[in-house]
């Protein structure tokens, strides 16, 4: 018998008499003490997922989902943007084969994705310092990263986070054994970003700490340093030694500019900050199914670069032996492609742009409706979500009373606003917040 918290109540010889003759809920007591994971206790669901959930159980045709981190178009659908539907065409057409991707993946998808980030004209590339891996999505780079760091690092084991942060940040390095900690970013007060505090707090972070920065499009509160504000946090950074960690999982998505969205990025690399990377090509092509995304070491040489990326393929090989082809085809034929990837360019700034209307018209409703409130963060904000405000309570109230489902800290996914449902759900928002 093995030792379990939860202990059979019977005796052992009701145990040999036939299952028939216990109560269903015995019986399940019995085989739950009889078995090797009995000790295994029920996990909290996903809480964006459970937001799905509700949503779906809700009847009312009015309902709004807002908790997911997906862009919809103006009539609420996924999205599958014209240069990916191209660029599949394309492929379908050169009946490739399937063979195993090298461990480090698809060599023009790695290369291009390191231009995209760093501009073709950056020393990383020109001087071939980087170490760049496709990755699974953005969370697979990052956990390639947080592995990375975790084996070869030098500092302290401490990563510094932006509070909040995006909530998978966290259990991704504790798992790499980074202790977490925080830097001040969201200022409540203002819906804004908090420069002094961060400033306050970055100031105090022990040398060769790692910084963890989101590079544009910050999740989930939507807002992001003004270049002359990452000029100054890139200088203190490098004045207290720390290394930075960059997560660039919206490239375009924030402006519709994709060289606009990388240059806090690129500003430190001008500054002689060696950094490290993590792409997504989730939202900025819609691949999010497809599992897209690369990670980068910057080194300060190419034999440095080559020591580097020989230590990844290690990490990764046990992990998932080599990555995905099919996003990597389609994300490397739309950047290597001079006629898709000015699609893409294009579809990328339709979609930013769909969101700043949003932005723009979820506000004028709630203003127009008499809110005595101040709502300029909704138009100052950027990206995909915005954070309202909004309190438990009334978040509470408006998932209950108008039936619009977003997470419990005020985060609404702003791509999940269209036409036909800005009215209802800023209507809502005055609502529960006059
Ligand atoms: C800040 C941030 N980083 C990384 C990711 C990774 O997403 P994915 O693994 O889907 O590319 C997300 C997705 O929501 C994100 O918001």
């Amino acid at each position: 018998m093995f030792s379990s918290p939860i202990r059979c109540l019977i005796h052992p010889s009701t145990i040999l008499s036939p299952c028939h003759q216990l109560s269903p809920s015995t019986l399940h007591l019995c085989r739950r003490s009889n078995s090797w994971w009995s000790h295994v206790e029920m996990g909290p669901p996903d809480a964006i997922l459970g937001i799905t959930e509700a949503y779906k159980r809700d009847t009312n045709p009015k309902k709004v989902n807002l908790g997911v981190g997906a862009y919809r178009n103006d009539l609420g659908k996924p999205h599958v943007l014209p240069s990916v539907i191209k660029a599949e065409e394309k492929l379908s057409e050169l009946n490739l084969d399937k063979e195993y991707l090298p461990i480090s993946g698809l060599p023009d998808f790695t290369a291009s994705a390191a231009k995209l980030a760093f501009g073709d004209k950056s020393p990383v590339i020109t001087e071939k310092l980087n170490a760049t891996v496709q990755g699974i999505s953005g969370t697979g780079s990052l956990t390639i990263g947080a592995c990375f760091l975790r084996d070869f690092h030098q500092g302290p084991k401490d990563v510094y986070m932006p509070t909040p942060t995006w909530g998978n940040h966290i259990p991704l390095f504790k798992r790499a054994n980074f202790n977490i900690k925080q830097y001040r970013y969201y200022d409540p007060k203002t819906c804004g970003f908090d420069f002094p505090g961060a400033l306050q707090d970055i100031a105090k972070i022990p040398e060769k700490s790692v910084i963890l920065l989101h590079a544009c499009a910050h999740n989930p509160t939507g807002v992001d340093p003004k270049l002359d504000q990452w000029k100054e946090m890139s200088n203190l950074i490098k004045q207290r030694n720390l290394f930075p960690f960059f997560d660039m999982a919206y490239q375009g998505f924030a402006t519709g500019d994709i060289d606009r969205d990388a240059s806090a990025l690129r500003l430190f690399i001008q500054d002689g900050h060696r950094v490290c990377l993590s792409q997504s090509f989730a939202k900025n092509m819609g691949l999010y199914g497809e599992r897209i995304g690369a990670f980068t070491v910057v080194g300060s040489s190419q034999e440095e670069a080559s020591r580097i990326m020989s230590q990844i393929k290690i990490i990764i090989r046990p992990m998932y032996s080599n990555p995905p082809l099919h996003g990597a085809r389609i994300a490397s034929m739309i950047l290597n492609d001079s006629s898709l990837r000015t699609q893409w360019l294009k579809d990328v700034k339709e979609m930013a742009q769909r969101i700043i209307m949003m932005r723009a018209k979820l506000r004028n409703v709630i203003e127009s409706e008499g809110s005595t409130r101040n709502w300029q963060h909704i138009t100052e904000q950027i990206g995909m979500f915005c954070f309202t405000g909004m309190d438990k309570s009334q978040c509470e109230r408006l998932t209950k009373e108008f039936s619009v489902y977003l997470t419990m800290d005020g985060r609404i996914s702003v791509a999940g606003l269209s036409s036909s449902n800005v009215e209802w759900v800023g209507k809502g928002i005055h609502a529960v917040t006059k």
